[in-house]
């Protein structure tokens, strides 16, 4: 095993997806418009004017990503459920064409050994929610927790590992202050409506698979590694903004039942007065999880850029952040992203110094990256900077847990080449790829890489 970093026994190894990402069948067996059909079908939007209409099939050809599952050798696999297709307008009667998929699903993924890690929101809000106003109102955040309920009630007993919302500071910020994902809005309360809203559809989610006796239940968000452009008094104070607006939004609620302490000095008027937030809440978003999942990609540089305060609508989210001028040297991924697998390990055991005891058990739920993969003539993929990646990324994450931070783990984003979201098709994020017009899936190296590590461990 020299090459692979080393996990300790009982350490998860996984693979990822969502449902828009991958599922295709927009239209079938009952489902209902989200966001994401609404968003990608406006012009302009997304780029090349991509589309979730058919994704990779998966929603047909879930039998072969199954069995490539079992090939790969994981023990968890983390998806999606398309909350339209449990109820097409997020409310009232339940579609039974939708709760079968998902259940055959997960019947397959247990025959194969492989157990199923549900997320229950993965951004694809029903379109007849945000008609009402979306993750701006408070009735959104009780139909998730009805939602979560039915669909806890059929899946609870064959999914042990769920998570209520994936990225939730993508979800609001993205989407109702910057506007690059759906529904596209750009507003500045809003968005902190949408933030508050979220977490309250969280405790909603909570106490449901609670109810239904489900064996873990957390949430993912993406935190940020916030560094500073400078040393400036100016990029730190900014550093204090964006560490607000991506993480202490989320962590200060979550894990110590109380709002951030600088969220005054970030959002100013736009937080305070606000009327979205009530009694009782915060206890009923702070009830204790078993796991946070963590997604991890990479750092973020932070400097000051007062050019774009006059903005309420992006100030919420971005008004003081960019990538240039910080790691010239560094490799950057088809993203665009700076790859300093470092950053990761500080992120854990920062977050751990911060929350010491209330941070509970870890989940990495998603890491990868998206390359320029080339086919070779005989169809092989030597994605040697994925590897690179992955192998860097993993060595970083079992450091964080040398230094005490109790990881349980890791999920590779993504098992497939997929719909990345805005930026459509072309950047592909897969251990696999799909050939968009066949729809054929071939495992790339880091595939066998990543085959090779797990089979490593089972030795
Ligand atoms: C996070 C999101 O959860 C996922 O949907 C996305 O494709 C990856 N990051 C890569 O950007």
């Amino acid at each position: 095993m020299s090459d692979f970093p080393v996990f300790p026994p009982g350490f998860v190894f996984g693979a990822a997806t969502a449902s828009y990402q991958i599922e295709g069948a927009v239209e079938e067996d009952g489902r209902g418009p989200s966001i994401w059909d609404t968003y990608s079908h406006t012009p302009g939007r997304t780029d090349g004017g991509d589309t979730g209409d058919v994704a990779c099939d998966h929603y047909h050809r879930y039998p072969e990503d199954v069995a490539l599952l079992r090939d790969l050798g994981v023990e968890s696999y983390r998806f999606s459920i398309a909350w339209s297709r449990i109820q097409a307008t997020g409310s009232g009667a339940v579609n039974p064409k939708g709760l079968d998929f998902y259940s055959r699903l997960v019947d397959s993924l247990l025959e194969a050994g492989i157990e199923p890690a549900a997320t229950l929101y993965h951004w694809d809000l029903p379109q007849a929610l945000e008609d009402k106003g979306g993750w701006r109102v408070r009735e959104t955040a009780e139909r998730f927790g009805e939602y979560t309920a039915i669909v806890a009630e059929h899946l609870g007993d064959r999914v042990p590992r769920w998570i209520t919302l994936n990225e939730p500071w993508c979800s609001a910020f993205l989407g109702y202050s910057v506007g690059r994902h759906a529904p596209g809005a750009q507003e500045g309360r809003g968005a902190l409506a949408a933030a508050h809203h979220l977490l309250v559809g969280h405790g909603h989610a909570m106490n449901a698979l609670r109810a239904a006796g489900v064996r873990e239940a957390g949430i993912t968000l993406n935190l940020d590694r916030n560094v500073p452009a400078t040393e400036s008094d100016a990029d730190l104070a900014a550093v204090v903004r964006a560490d607000t607006q991506h993480n202490l939004v989320w962590t200060e609620p979550l894990l110590a039942g109380r709002y951030p302490a600088t969220e005054e000095e970030t959002w100013g008027e736009l937080i305070t007065g606000q009327d979205f937030r009530r009694e009782g809440d915060l206890e009923l978003i702070s009830q204790p999880m078993d796991f946070l999942g963590i997604n991890y990609y990479r750092p973020i540089v932070v400097g000051a850029a007062p050019h774009r305060e006059a903005d309420p609508a992006l100030r919420v989210a971005t008004d003081n952040r960019y990538a240039e001028g910080q790691y010239p040297d560094v490799r950057r991924t088809a993203m665009g992203w700076p790859v300093v697998p470092e950053t990761f390990t500080d992120l854990l055991t920062v977050l751990k110094q911060t929350y010491g005891d209330a941070l509970p058990p870890v989940h990495i739920t998603e890491n990868g990256s998206a390359e320029f993969d080339s086919v070779e003539a005989d169809g092989s993929i030597h994605d040697a900077d994925r590897v690179e990646y992955l192998r860097t990324h993993l060595t970083a994450l079992r450091a964080a847990m040398d230094a005490g931070v109790d990881v349980r783990g890791y999920y590779v984003w993504s098992l497939l080449d997929n719909f990345e979201w805005a930026l459509g098709y072309a950047k592909r994020f897969g251990i696999i790829r799909v050939d968009y017009d066949t729809l054929e899936r071939t495992p790339k190296d880091s595939y066998r890489w990543y085959q090779q590590l797990i089979a490593a461990h089972r030795a």
